[in-house]
């Protein structure tokens, strides 16, 4: 074509026509082809080697393309249009090819021995502090005793005053307290929960109620985020007695049958009268040490008979109903039941001590 010139081009043997379909059929010609070598490729590097030849620089189509120049100007729109068509439809061709190739390896056995073993998540297990909080509910749920829950952020009228802790009562003093804002706070102890749920609840009531709880405190055996479980019996006729005979069948169960424990007098406004109860320390069997203050005793649990004024403040008759409360420290009955030390320990997060659990 380049060779007759733009001026023969159509000499007394070529119509325009001629002309086109000449050059369609050498398009055409070189497509072939380029399908044909592409057919009888299997690797990478040959792929490579045929896209050159015919798309490089000094590849056939883009000889032809560059040609198209010297064509007379009514024929280069139509020529060029099949040349870049080709060119576009073995572009597209070669990249899938080689994409083809590429993924097409994965699959090949010596890639990806699937005979392997997978790779094993290692399994979590529960904190002592869960186990334990379970355990205890375990106990209670035994004896008759329902689970209730109440919020950690909690109102200052069910942390202390629903609780007869009117405010400047020096026993707000007794816990200090991380205030959210002047009414709001973190609760000092799983406590609030009584008043909620008798609010909601006539008497019989036998619940037993898990969480976490918040003090400023931090030494062997006291931390700021600690966990106790309230416990509340509502009905009539309940006693003291009561109220020891299922502590005492708690720690029992709990621990061993032969674990001593003692209650000791103490004060809570929401009791009366009220108890705490020690548990003879296992870590030195009561010889006396550091977690135990060189007392022999650790004290695990506060209790006492529910005080008149907070049935009154949830509309309880007082003289129909009487009912006991205690709120024990999960992680006071598991430095024991374990044999743990510090406290802290529980709350570090080092994997070695909580695989043991
Ligand atoms: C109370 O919190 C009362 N609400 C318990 C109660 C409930 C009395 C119902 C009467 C009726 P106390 O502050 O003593 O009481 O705490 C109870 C238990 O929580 C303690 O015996 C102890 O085992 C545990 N405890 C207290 N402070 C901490 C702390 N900072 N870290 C870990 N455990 C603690
Ligand atoms: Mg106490």
């Amino acid at each position: 074509m380049q060779r007759s010139g733009k001026k023969t081009i159509y000499g007394w043997t070529s119509t325009k026509e001629q002309v086109e379909l000449t050059l369609e059929k050498t398009i055409e010609q070189i497509h072939q082809d380029a399908l044909k070598e592409l057919e009888s490729a299997s690797d990478e590097e040959s792929i490579k080697a045929i896209s050159i030849r015919y798309l490089g620089r000094k590849g056939a189509v883009t000889q032809f393309l560059r040609n198209i120049s010297n064509l007379p100007e009514d024929i280069r729109p139509e020529a060029g249009k099949k040349a870049n068509e080709t060119k576009t439809n073995l572009d597209v061709l070669f990249k899938k090819t080689l994409k083809e190739l590429d993924t097409s390896s994965w699959k090949t056995d010596d890639q990806i021995d699937v005979s392997l073993p997978g790779r094993v998540t290692p399994r979590g297990s529960l904190h002592p502090i869960t186990q334990i909080t379970q355990k205890i509910c375990a106990i209670f749920i035994r004896l008759g005793f329902d689970v209730a829950e109440g919020p950690e952020v909690e109102t200052d009228y069910y942390n202390f005053e629903a609780l007869n802790i009117p405010k400047n009562h020096p026993a707000r003093d007794m816990q200090d307290t991380f205030y959210i804002s002047k009414n709001i706070v973190l609760r000092t102890h799983t406590s609030p929960t009584q008043p909620r749920i008798m609010e909601k609840q006539n008497p019989p009531v036998r619940i037993v109620a898990p969480g976490k709880v918040y003090r400023c405190d931090s030494d062997l055996t006291h931390t700021p985020m600690f966990h106790q479980v309230e416990g509340l019996l509502v009905d009539k006729n309940i006693s003291f007695g009561d109220l020891k005979g299922i502590l005492t069948t708690f720690v029992h169960q709990m621990f061993d049958p032969e674990t001593s424990l003692r209650f000791r007098p103490s004060f809570f406004p929401f009791t009366e009268p009220s108890a705490e109860v020690d548990i003879r320390c296992v870590i030195c069997k009561g010889k006396g040490c550091r977690v135990c203050s060189k007392t022999g005793w650790l004290e695990v649990l506060g209790s006492g008979m529910v005080h008149p004024a907070v049935f009154e403040n949830v509309g309880y008759d007082t003289t129909r109903y009487t009912g006991f409360a205690f709120g024990m420290g999960v992680e006071r009955i598991a430095m024991l039941k374990y044999g743990i030390d510090d406290i802290r320990k529980y709350f570090e997060n080092d994997l070695r001590f909580l695989r043991q659990f």
